[in-house]
């Protein structure tokens, strides 16, 4: 792994969480209302979570009895609404601002675990103990595929036989960008997407909205 890019990407989201954290995280408004920017979270999680709880809970448990895994979980925006659904919820962050800013604005949550990560492992998780993993708008700014590659080998060590990683990447594929612009991601693309399951084990269960900013993936570890 090429530590400069885990520099870069730890060292410019501190910066922007101590400039803007509500800013960088949800870029549609420079000056959030506290109420807004967590309502905001709560659409994103009632459209990409709540809608695909069939796919999520196997038909089988209850989400309370789920623990799920989210990558990338800046200042707790999503987080705050994933433990009103599942029973446990671990978020990962590579910046140390962003978790601090997290811990303060999941504070009166018991059911919440916030954790600094090293930006492309998850070093410290254990092995088969996760249901679900999510990830949304984090992977579109991650400058390396072996950043992505990692994490996918990562998460699919961490969640049960049977559990879903769910994420989305960019999927222009014909962005310009440098190797190390952490806003502007590497672009996947549907071959990237498929190699990336392979590599870790995973099976492509479902994928949508190649080539535009939000190609959803859905990696099954299979039971
Ligand atoms: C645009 S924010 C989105 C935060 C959250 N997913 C949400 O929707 O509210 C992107 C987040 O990903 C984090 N991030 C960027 N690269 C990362 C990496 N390699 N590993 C873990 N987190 C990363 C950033 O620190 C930031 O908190």
């Amino acid at each position: 792994m090429d530590n400069r890019v885990l520099e870069k990407m730890r060292s410019d989201w501190n910066g922007r969480a101590k400039e803007n954290a509500q800013y960088y995280v949800q870029s549609e408004r420079q000056n959030w209302d506290r109420r807004e920017f967590f309502r905001s979270g709560e659409i994103n999680v009632a459209n990409e979570v709540m809608t695909d709880m069939i796919a999520i809970c196997g038909g089988r448990n209850s989400p309370l009895d789920l623990r799920m895994l989210e990558i990338g979980c800046g200042v707790g925006r999503m987080t705050r609404m994933l433990s009103r659904i599942f029973g446990r919820v671990t978020g990962v962050d590579i910046s140390e601002e962003m978790i601090r800013q997290a811990r303060e604005n999941t504070s009166d949550l018991q059911n919440v675990e916030l954790v600094l990560g090293d930006g492309c492992t998850l070093a410290g998780i254990e092995s088969n103990s996760y249901d679900f993993a999510f990830s949304f708008i984090v992977f579109q700014h991650i400058p390396a595929y072996s950043v992505m590659s990692s994490y996918c080998r990562e998460v699919y060590r961490v969640l049960k036989p049977g559990g879903l990683f769910k994420f989305q990447v960019q999927g222009h594929t014909d962005l310009r960008r440098d190797e190390l612009d952490t806003w502007v991601g590497y672009p996947v693309s549907q071959r990237d997407a498929v190699t990336l399951s392979e590599e870790s084990g995973f099976d492509i269960e479902r994928e949508d909205g190649a080539g535009t900013q939000y190609y959803w993936l859905w990696f099954r570890k299979l039971a």
